[in-house]
C-alpha cells in the first residue's frame, strides 16, 4: 500500500444496510482504499453494529482491506473472531484492555495491522509504551458510538508528537471527516481518513435505489484533495 497519498476509508456504518453489497461494490469502484467497519457491543458504546459473520460475508464481496474498529469492552476476546473473519487491520480502545501490549503482539502475529484508538479525551502519551508493537493509531475526532457527529477540532495536535516518536507510524482519523477539514488533516500528515456520512450521505436517490458511483467518486476525490 502506498501511504504517500492520503487513503480514504468509507465507514460502512453510514452505508444503507439493506443493500450493503451494492454499497460496498459501488464505493470500491469509486476509488475507496480500505473499508472501515465499526464493531460496537452495546456496552463500551451505546450502539450495536457488525458481528464477525457479517465481516466474513463482506470479505467475500470485496478486494479492499477490511479495517475493523473494535468499540467493545473485551477486545482480546473478540479480536480473534474478526481476524478469522478476514480483518486486515484491527484497532481497539486501550483504556478498556488490561493487556494492550499483549493484544497488539497477538494481532501482529496473525499478520494483521495492529492499532489503538485514542478518544478525544485521551492523551497521546497513553500510546507511548505501545509504540514498538503499533502499526497505526486511530485518532477519534468524535466521541465513539455513532456516525454523523460534528468534528471535534484540536485532536489533530496529537499527530505531530506521535510521528516524532515513531516516524513510520500510520495515523488514521475517524469522526466528522468532511471536505471542510480533510485538507487540513492531510497537511498535518494524517495517512488515512475514515468517512461515513460525507461519502454515503452523498446519495441522490431514495434509500432503496441503487447509489450513484459518480456521487461516491466525487466525495472520495474531494476528501483526497483531487
Ligand atoms: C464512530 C465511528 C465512525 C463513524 C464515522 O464511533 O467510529 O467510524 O462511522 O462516521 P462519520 O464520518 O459520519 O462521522
Ligand atoms: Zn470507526
Amino acid at each position: 500500500m502506498n501511504y504517500t497519498k492520503p487513503l480514504i476509508a468509507p465507514s460502512l456504518l453510514a452505508a444503507n444496510p439493506l443493500c450493503l453489497m451494492d454499497e460496498i461494490r459501488t464505493v470500491e469502484a469509486a476509488g475507496a482504499d480500505l473499508l472501515h467497519i465499526d464493531v460496537m457491543d452495546g456496552h463500551y458504546v451505546p450502539n450495536l453494529t457488525f458481528g464477525p459473520h457479517m465481516v466474513k460475508e463482506i470479505k467475500r464481496v470485496t478486494a479492499l482491506p477490511l479495517d475493523v474498529h473494535l468499540m467493545v469492552t473485551e477486545p482480546a476476546r473478540v479480536a480473534p473472531w474478526f481476524i478469522d473473519a478476514g480483518a486486515d487491520w484491527v484497532s481497539f480502545h486501550p483504556e478498556i484492555e488490561p493487556h494492550p501490549y499483549r493484544l497488539l503482539q497477538y494481532i501482529q502475529s496473525c499478520g494483521v495491522k495492529a492499532g489503538v484508538v485514542l478518544n478525544p479525551g485521551s492523551h497521546w502519551q497513553l500510546v507511548e509504551p505501545l509504540l514498538p508493537v503499533l502499526d497505526f493509531v486511530l485518532l477519534m475526532t468524535v466521541n465513539p458510538g455513532f456516525g454523523g457527529q460534528s468534528f471535534i477540532s484540536g485532536v489533530d495536535s496529537k499527530i505531530a508528537p506521535l510521528l516524532l516518536l515513531k516516524p513510520n507510524l500510520l495515523i488514521e482519523i475517524d469522526g466528522g471527516v468532511s471536505a471542510k477539514n480533510a485538507q487540513h488533516l492531510i497537511k498535518q500528515n494524517a495517512h488515512i481518513l475514515v468517512a461515513g456520512s460525507s461519502i454515503f450521505g452523498q446519495k441522490t436517490g431514495t434509500a432503496l435505489e441503487s447509489n450513484s458511483m459518480a456521487d461516491y467518486r466525487q466525495a472520495i476525490d474531494t476528501l483526497r484533495g483531487k
